[in-house]
């Protein structure tokens, strides 16, 4: 079996593939690395065949709807997950076939209700319900400490105690451990006591993983997330400096149009010499009267860079195909004290 780990800060996701066929699947896989994991395939000379996310994950997010896209194959999911573009779900006992390797599906309620673990040959995916010295939190979406503590101590527990077991989150940089190591010295596996075990899941009081609201409902519906849409303007938009736009300015350059896309109040307050305002939620309406001419030089700018990007796609889209965006806004602008007029443009 080809093993590859690939951390996303405390995430963990796996690329594993059989050798004789060069079958694979991915697990858990994180949007910001879609490039890496398709260069690794490719490395190891390995064809994904399966994405898999572990469960409805609320702290990252999924790339498996983005991938199943680009390389035309299934997402698959426990079969009550709430999302509604996977294509293939699965149940407990079920397998997939990996070549000449077998992915047999426990699942594993708790963390979330649509949670399962992944065993394969001597290793087993755990998800959020076992991690290296801890478990998945139960006080997300469709947690449940019971549920936890029965797929734990009734059944993941029960296993071999040599499987190697990789989770799907690990902050201490760990890479695997073992059942056997995590039965004696996992800190939440000692209190074996089912009640004792859901009084102290209740007794946490963890904080909220950042972006949980964003992951849950990209996670869930497929959308996509803010990082996500800015990235993707930002890689169909070319971009110029803040010191190359001041140089322009200086020297007159009257080719470019400075398109300040922020409130006018914020317009009003300091912008570049000559910049123009329309405001970003006007442009779709007020375009055809305020840029006549779509053959024009056009610069985006806002207040930190990331609404004019989305701004000069939209324009680009629009046919004008010569838009650039400001990297950098008028904060760093006003940061690097160059030059502002306030109020209206003459
Ligand atoms: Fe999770």
């Amino acid at each position: 079996m080809i093993l590859e780990q690939i951390a996303t800060g405390g995430c963990q996701s796996y690329l594993i593939g059989c050798e004789d066929t060069s079958t694979a699947a991915l697990i858990d896989p994180e949007i910001s690395q879609i490039d890496h994991y398709l260069a690794l395939a490719a490395r190891d000379g390995l064809r994904i065949r399966y994405l898999i996310d572990t469960h409805t994950h609320a702290d990252h997010f999924s790339a498996t709807r983005q991938l199943a896209r680009k390389l035309a194959v299934p997402v698959v999911m426990y079969r009550t997950s709430a999302a509604p573009f996977v294509d293939m779900r699965i149940g407990d006992g079920e397998m997939l076939m990996l070549g000449r390797l077998r992915l047999q599906v426990m699942h594993t309620p708790g963390h979330t209700s649509d949670s399962m673990c992944l065993q394969i040959e001597g290793s087993v995916f755990t998800g959020d319900t076992l991690l290296i010295g801890g478990t998945g939190r139960t006080d997300l979406p469709s947690g449940n400490p019971e549920a936890l503590y029965d797929s734990l101590f009734q059944r993941l527990l029960k296993l071999d105690p040599s499987l190697r077991v990789f989770p799907a989150h690990d902050y201490k940089g760990r890479q695997s451990s073992t059942i056997g190591e995590e039965i004696a010295s996992n800190p939440r596996l000692q209190k074996r006591d089912r009640a004792a075990f859901v009084d102290m899941m209740r007794e946490l009081n963890l904080s909220m993983p950042t972006h949980v609201t964003e992951a849950l409902r990209t996670n869930m519906s497929g959308g996509k997330s803010v990082a996500q849409l800015l990235a993707e303007a930002a890689a169909r938009v070319p971009f110029i400096s803040l010191a190359e736009l001041k140089a322009r300015v200086e020297a007159g350059d009257q080719d470019l149009i400075v398109l300040d896309v922020r409130e006018r109040d914020a317009y009003e307050s300091g912008h570049v010499p000559g910049a123009r305002l329309l405001p970003r939620g006007q442009i779709e309406l007020r375009v055809n009267q305020e840029l006549p001419d779509p053959t024009r030089r056009i610069l985006t700018c806002c207040e930190l860079g990331q609404v004019s990007t989305l701004a000069a796609a939209t324009l680009r889209e629009m046919g004008f195909p010569h838009v650039v965006a400001l990297d950098g806004g008028m904060k760093a602008w006003r940061a690097a004290a160059y030059p502002l007029n306030s109020g209206q443009e003459p």
